[in-house]
């Protein structure tokens, strides 16, 4: 069959060259938002008499018909159509007749397929934004119940300083916060109508582009049509933020994976998101937690993609920016998925509070309260660091722990040293006195678990 933009040539195309063209097979997920943006657009052209009332009506039946029927199953998608636009249309002129080849007038594919893409980008971006907060309640909760629950915090992966779980965790809280915050401010930018821009020019018929944009629910137009339909830097900017929030999720997964390892043992999986060997029956495997780390790398893929798509791109509208689709949703479908599995991961694991502070009291992690009790006394800091470096020495050379050294050894150090560095470096004190804002201990934990959920209730 002839292709319906049949004009100068005969339309007549190869069957691989049909093929290869066709962006049916992904762009079909689009059809509601294909369909409500015609529908919004009829009803433009209606208020500005460019089509009738009565047209407006026929093709507003028609276009609510189709998606009645594509949802219900009773329509399915022509997979030979060349996407989604030219289905919808062909679909329509077959049931309405003419009426239904002037739904097309002042527009053009270009800025329907923008249209359409901003729309449904703004619907991804609210649902991957309703999941973020149902992880944050997920990680203030665990936070709440952590927020004495001693650990040692890390650097270098060397045993640094005692923390709470609670503080772990409302770091992450915070980090996500931060990815909520980005997903809002990108949709500010997605959500801004490309339609009336048409081919590339904008058009001469008399329409209102503000109209069309208000009825869809956008916050305003793109104010240059070149721009309007050539440009995805909102695309690039919600997969930058789906990016980010990977690395989140993978930085997060890792810890998981180590802290359910047999060597730290600070967390177990539930059965339920727990998967085993083939061949090792003992085996635990982290295999979720994995696939958030390793899915991380799929979407850094989608967003480098389309960034190298369209780097070299003139103006406007190319072909090339078909390709902009697959990459985007395969993202939003990843980020959606990984969600979806780490909150109720992380709301059924087991967290072994005793296997946590066993591992806080080794390594020294004290050795800093040690040296600032000496600064308290009155010791300038470099020379307290120092004598606590050497107690730390001393410590290891004779297996002992600073809270077994006996005082005549501290004595040998300092003269400052008497009875009361005991309950200073005990690490429940070390991590209550850590009251500096944004600090481990439990009073500003609690502030930070009221935070964000000030700001989740916003
Ligand atoms: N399927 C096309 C896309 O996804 C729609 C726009 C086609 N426009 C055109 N002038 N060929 O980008």
């Amino acid at each position: 069959m002839a292709k319906m933009w049949a004009g100068v040539t005969a339309g007549r195309t190869d069957r691989l060259a049909d093929d290869f063209n066709s962006s049916i097979r992904f762009d079909s997920r689009m059809a509601r938002q294909d369909i409500t943006g015609s529908i919004a657009h009829a009803a433009m052209l209606a208020a500005k008499g460019i089509i009738s009332e009565a047209d407006c009506d026929a093709l507003t039946e028609g276009l609510t018909g189709i998606l009645e029927d594509l949802e219900s199953g009773k329509l399915l998608i022509d997979e030979s159509a060349e996407d989604i636009h030219m289905f919808v249309e062909q679909v329509l002129t077959e049931r309405i007749g003419d009426t239904g080849k002037k739904l097309h007038t002042a527009r053009s594919r270009n800025d329907q397929v923008a249209l359409d893409l901003r729309m449904y980008l703004r619907d991804e971006s609210d649902e991957i934004a309703a999941l973020i907060r149902g992880f944050l309640h997920v990680l203030t909760d665990l936070a709440e119940k952590h927020t004495e629950t001693i650990m040692p915090g890390y650097t270098h992966l060397q045993r640094a300083q005692p923390v709470s779980f609670g503080h772990y965790m409302m770091a992450y809280a915070m980090m996500l916060l931060r990815d909520l915050d980005r997903l809002k401010d990108c949709r500010k930018r997605i959500n801004i109508s490309p339609i009336g821009c048409c081919a590339l020019a904008g058009t001469t018929y008399d329409t209102d582009r503000y109209l069309e944009a208000e009825k869809l629910g956008f916050d305003g137009i793109c104010l240059n049509s070149m721009d309007g339909v050539s440009d995805r830097d909102f695309a690039l900017e919600l997969l930058s933020a789906l990016s980010i929030l990977m690395m989140h999720l993978s930085r997060l997964s890792e810890e998981l994976i180590l802290w359910a390892s047999w060597e730290f043992r600070f967390i177990s999986f539930s059965d339920a998101y727990t998967t085993g060997s083939s061949i090792m029956p003992q085996k635990r495997n982290a295999d979720m937690a994995e696939l958030v780390r390793g899915k991380t790398g799929r979407v850094y893929g989608d967003l480098m993609g389309l960034l190298t798509t369209l780097k070299g791109l003139p103006l406007a509208y190319n072909k090339d920016m078909q390709e902009d689709k697959e990459g985007v949703f395969d993202a939003c479908d990843t980020v959606k998925m990984c969600l979806k599995i780490m909150t109720p991961m992380l709301a059924t694991m087991t967290v072994n509070r005793e296997n946590m502070l066993r591992a806080a009291q080794g390594g020294f992690i004290n050795a800093t309260d040690l040296a600032d009790w000496l600064v308290k006394k009155g010791m300038p800091f470099r020379n307290a660091y120092k004598i606590s470096g050497q107690l730390v020495r001393t410590c290891m050379e004779s297996g002992q722990v600073l809270e077994t050294l006996p005082l005549e050894t501290y004595r040998t150090y300092s003269e400052l040293f008497d009875e009361s560095l005991y309950e200073a470096i005990d690490l429940k004190t070390c991590m209550e006195k850590r009251i500096s804002e944004g600090g481990t201990s439990a009073a500003s934990v609690e502030k930070q678990i009221a935070f964000v959920r000030k700001e989740l209730n916003q």
